[in-house]
């Protein structure tokens, strides 16, 4: 009920008295009181004047489904969004939504994770009302092996979404962080639910810190926020959410056509591993510069004898300049 007359209240451009909004959307005045009530609770600021009625004030932008769903230009993510005012992870609600049949393309998205969480089973940094923290789930015909490449599909979403909203330039860091300056801005978390031969869905993470002023100490040197980098302007969630599914589904479904030639050239260009030197972390970790990716999407790694590896997935750091 809130959302009908939300929508009623951004329409008009003067006051709206309660007893048109209850003809209007067929209800009593007291129901409008009481949803006017709730909008309230959620963040907007709804003048009350005696004899004129009601009016929506300019405020901080509120983050809900009813804002998130307004305007966004996509034809299959996001028609079903489940929003979480306080969740453990967003990628345990989309496998929990998945097991009962939800559609493709259902997203949640949560104002804070208690239990966030990142690769290799570390805790991911998920402080209420800052980032974007969304998972969303496919469910892609292809074999289990081509759904890392749905990581690269995201980073790229992602850093486009961020140059597109913002003018900053984000960059991928091989094969799915996207960094600002050389520090972490966003991190993808892809996983996978099915059998050896046959993905049942896939569960797209994505986590992008937006309005942090500060990091836990731990991370201040690796990670930073589009407001940091910003020079302190706070950016919208509700745009970033929106610009990330609107730039993943058509990247999304070119790959499903066509794999990974179809947007190897723009990932390329926005990948700033490429080039440099690079630390590989795997069972024997290597040394070696970052010289090009497969057409599977793989790093190759060129090292100082000349032997080029080929690495998979897994953990790589660029070498900083004074230690390269
Ligand atoms: C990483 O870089 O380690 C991946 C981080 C992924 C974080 C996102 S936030 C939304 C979604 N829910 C989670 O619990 N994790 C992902």
């Amino acid at each position: 009920m809130e959302y009908e007359i939300l929508k009623v209240l951004k329409a008009a451009d003067t006051h709206v008295s309660g007893s048109a909004l209850g003809e209007s959307l067929g209800v009593t005045r007291t129901a409008i009181w009481k949803g006017i009530q709730k909008l309230r609770e959620e963040g907007y600021a709804i003048e009350a004047v005696n004899n004129k009625g009601y009016r929506l004030l300019p405020c901080e932008e509120p983050y809900n489904v009813m804002e998130l769903k307004e305007g966004l230009k996509t034809h299959r993510l996001g028609k079903q969004i489940y929003f979480y005012k306080e969740t453990d992870s967003t990628n345990l609600r989309i496998r929990a939504l998945g097991e009962e049949n939800a559609p493709e393309g259902t997203v949640a998205v949560a104002e804070i994770q208690r239990a966030g969480r990142g690769r290799r089973e570390k805790y991911w940094e998920s402080p209420f009302g800052t980032g974007v923290w969304m998972s969303f789930l496919l469910c892609p015909s292809f074999p289990p092996t081509e759904a890392p490449l749905l990581t690269l599909v995201a980073g790229l979403a992602v850093c486009k979404a961020i140059r597109k909203q913002t003018g900053i330039l984000a960059e991928i860091k091989w094969p799915n962080d996207v960094l600002v300056n050389g520090k972490k801005v966003c991190g993808i978390l892809t996983e996978l639910n099915g059998e050896i031969e046959q993905i049942r869905s896939v569960i797209v993470g994505i986590g992008v810190n937006v309005n942090m002023d500060l990091f836990p100490e731990a991370l201040q040197k690796t990670a930073t926020s589009l407001k940091i980098e910003n020079g302190g302007q706070s950016i919208s969630r509700k745009k970033i959410f929106q610009s990330v599914l609107e730039e993943f589904e058509p990247i999304y479904e070119d790959f499903l056509q066509q794999g990974f030639a179809s947007f190897s050239d723009e990932y390329k260009e926005m990948c700033c591993t490429l080039g440099q030197q690079v630390n590989v972390i795997c069972k024997e970790p290597f040394e070696g510069q970052a010289v090009d990716l497969t057409p599977q999407g793989e790093l190759v790694v060129r090292k100082d004898n000349g032997e080029e590896v080929v690495v998979y997935s897994g953990e790589v750091s660029i070498r900083k300049q004074e230690d390269a």
